[in-house]
């Protein structure tokens, strides 16, 4: 097992203390964003609000939400605080739909996110001397620089091998010795897929740690991860219009959820439908107020991620539980509402099943149907009625409660992807 070392004395300040900072900082994100970005001004007004209202950090519920929407609109450098010579760093988000959102780094937002992300390592137990292999994508996404550069801050050796060719990474893991992997969980799953063809047992790496994210993923997914791997499997969460990865970490020591670095990120839980402030403990959308960022201050984003508000434990900045997914992967199913991460859970129940899946919605007739696909491990048997099949869809209608199509498909039947998994395919005709 291994332990953190944690020497960051802000990880473990006074609540007092945390909120006096954020208080300050909050005031200073408001008025930047207010005074430089022509939206944040047109929408404070709109909203009768301006930065000096803001007394506690509970006024920040009177300022407006910002949505993708806004971004998108705002599309390339609308959102930017900052003279064009002071930006040092530019990011794009995937953006599948419509326009990619920009984001921008000052020198000091990168050393701060290098910051957050050295501290999000060492939590997860990584060490100064350490090598660390990142398999996050390099370029626009923020993945692979946002780990590259937390790592080295950290001190360690970093390994840029970025995503995709899959048995190169293996050979490098197996060469170059790593203690860390930095990586998405569904992408960990093919690497360890690749080993066992090539002969190699993923038991036996030099690998002691692996920090996974960017996509949701379940306990039972850490299970398999770390029974398959020997390492410990920690979390780690973040997004683009925000900073990129080191938003929240996991602690190896507790791994019950994700450290909020909220001395950066101020975090509220909202209803998705009325966009009230909820408490902590209750379910809802995340939104983050970033508190020092310069080039792109974010007011009070609607991250469409959906968990709940926790009290620090190994640390005593607040926790956010495991991501369950976001709103846009909800799947209503006749009025039964249901995500891709409560199938995982479940999937990985049965013996026979391996992890790779998808969930595919389609409208044959009048009603929505959802089958999933899921791939058997080898040895067991495939087919739209094999008992794994049977098993895993009467357990959906005893769990979850709605009836939904099985589909067991040999080892290697899905498509792997080097990054995300896409989870869900809304196959429905579009109306
Ligand atoms: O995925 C940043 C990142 C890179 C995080 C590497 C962690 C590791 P985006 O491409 O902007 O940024 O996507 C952000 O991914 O709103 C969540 O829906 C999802 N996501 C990120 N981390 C987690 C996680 C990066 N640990 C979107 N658990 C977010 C669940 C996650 N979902």
């Amino acid at each position: 097992m291994t332990t953190a070392t944690p020497t960051d004395d802000i990880e473990f300040a006074s609540r007092d203390r945390i909120a006096a900072l954020q208080l300050e900082r909050l005031r200073w994100s408001l008025a930047h964003a207010y005074e430089h970005v022509p939206h944040y001004r047109k929408a404070f007004d709109a909203a009768g609000v301006h930065p000096s209202d803001c007394r506690e950090l509970s006024d920040l519920a009177r300022f407006p939400f910002t949505t993708k929407a806004h971004l998108r609109e705002n599309y390339p450098f609308g959102m930017f605080a900052v003279p064009r010579a002071e930006v040092s760093r530019i990011h794009a988000s995937s953006g599948t739909t419509g326009w990619p959102t920009v984001v921008g780094y000052t020198a000091r937002d990168i050393s701060t996110w290098a910051d957050v992300v050295a501290r999000s390592l060492r939590a997860a137990g990584v060490k100064p001397g350490d090598r660390v292999h990142v398999a996050y994508g390099y370029g626009l996404f923020t993945g692979g620089l946002g780990a590259h550069y937390g790592a080295e801050g950290l001190g360690c050796a970093v390994i840029p091998m970025s995503g995709g060719q899959t048995e190169k990474q293996v050979r490098l893991i197996c060469d170059f010795q790593p203690d860390a992997i930095m990586v998405t969980p569904s992408y960990m799953l093919t690497i360890v897929d690749t080993m066992i063809a090539m002969g190699i047992d993923p038991r036996s790496t030099s690998l002691r740690v692996g920090v996974f994210g960017a996509e949701p993923w379940t306990e039972r997914m850490r299970s398999e991860l770390e029974s398959d791997m020997d390492i410990d499997a920690v979390d780690i969460y973040g997004l683009s219009e925000v900073m990129g990865p080191g938003v929240a970490q996991e602690c190896v020591e507790t791994k019950d959820g994700l450290h909020i670095w909220e001395d950066h990120f101020y975090p509220e839980i909202i209803d998705p439908t009325t966009g009230e402030v909820l408490p902590d403990g209750e379910h809802g959308e995340l939104v983050f107020t970033s508190l020092t960022k310069e080039a792109t201050p974010i007011i009070r984003y609607r991250t469409r991620d959906l968990t709940r508000l926790l009290p620090g434990t190994a640390r005593t900045m607040r926790r956010m539980e495991k991501v369950t997914g976001r709103t846009d992967d909800m799947i209503i199913l006749r009025g039964v509402n249901l995500f891709p991460t409560q199938i995982e859970e479940l999937i990985l129940g049965i013996d026979a099943l391996a992890p790779q899946f998808q969930c595919i919605l389609t409208r044959p007739g009048r009603m929505d149907e959802l089958t999933v696909r899921v791939e058997h491990r080898p040895d067991a048997p495939s087919g739209a009625h094999t008992p794994a099949g049977a098993a895993l869809q009467r357990l959906i209608k005893d769990k979850i409660g709605v009836t939904v199509a099985v589909d067991v498909v040999g080892p290697g039947g899905l498509e792997r992807s080097v990054g995300k998994a896409r989870r869900l395919l809304d196959r429905r005709p579009r109306d």
